[in-house]
């Protein structure tokens, strides 16, 4: 099954190692984390040594290698998000989702993390839920946010 859907991915981009980036980007979407078996599979397929493939998986923050929410919570604390509260933020996240940053729920119906500048300061602080964009978080706000990604 996931080899299929691998497949599929690598076939969409001729196997073409210039396109490992972008081939990394789907898998990430298909599985929301890149599974082990697939980078494997990458790396055979693309001709590529698994040390540059596991490199690149690294490196990007976007990719994660292990696996993430439904609703991936993901609170900024870029400098301007930082200045308005973000840490408070992200404290009552992990308090009300009862995760550490970087976990997952057993339910793997939310993950939670950190990460820099979104790029919305003017919206600081800032917390993305999956692709949402939610600005001027405060933590009373937050149980409420949790709830309309539990329906
Ligand atoms: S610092 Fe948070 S969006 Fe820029």
């Amino acid at each position: 099954m996931m080899e299929q859907q691998v497949s599929s991915i690598l076939i969409r981009y001729q196997a073409d190692p210039g396109s490992i980036i972008a081939i990394l980007q789907d898998v990430q979407e298909e599985f929301s984390y890149l599974p082990p078996p697939a980078l494997k599979m990458i790396s055979k397929e693309l001709a590529l040594p698994l040390s540059r493939v596991l490199s690149l998986a690294t490196f990007y923050k976007a990719f994660s290698l292990t696996p993430k929410g439904k609703h991936p919570v993901h609170v900024c604390l870029g400098t301007a998000c930082h200045v308005r509260g973000a840490q408070l933020v992200l404290e009552k996240f992990e308090r009300d989702l009862g995760l550490k940053t970087g976990e997952t729920s057993a339910d793997r119906n939310f993950s939670l993390d950190a990460v820099r500048c979104v790029g919305c300061c003017g919206l600081a602080p800032v917390v993305m839920v999956g692709e949402d964009v939610h600005g001027k978080v405060s933590p009373a706000k937050i149980a409420g946010l949790i709830n309309k990604y539990k329906k």
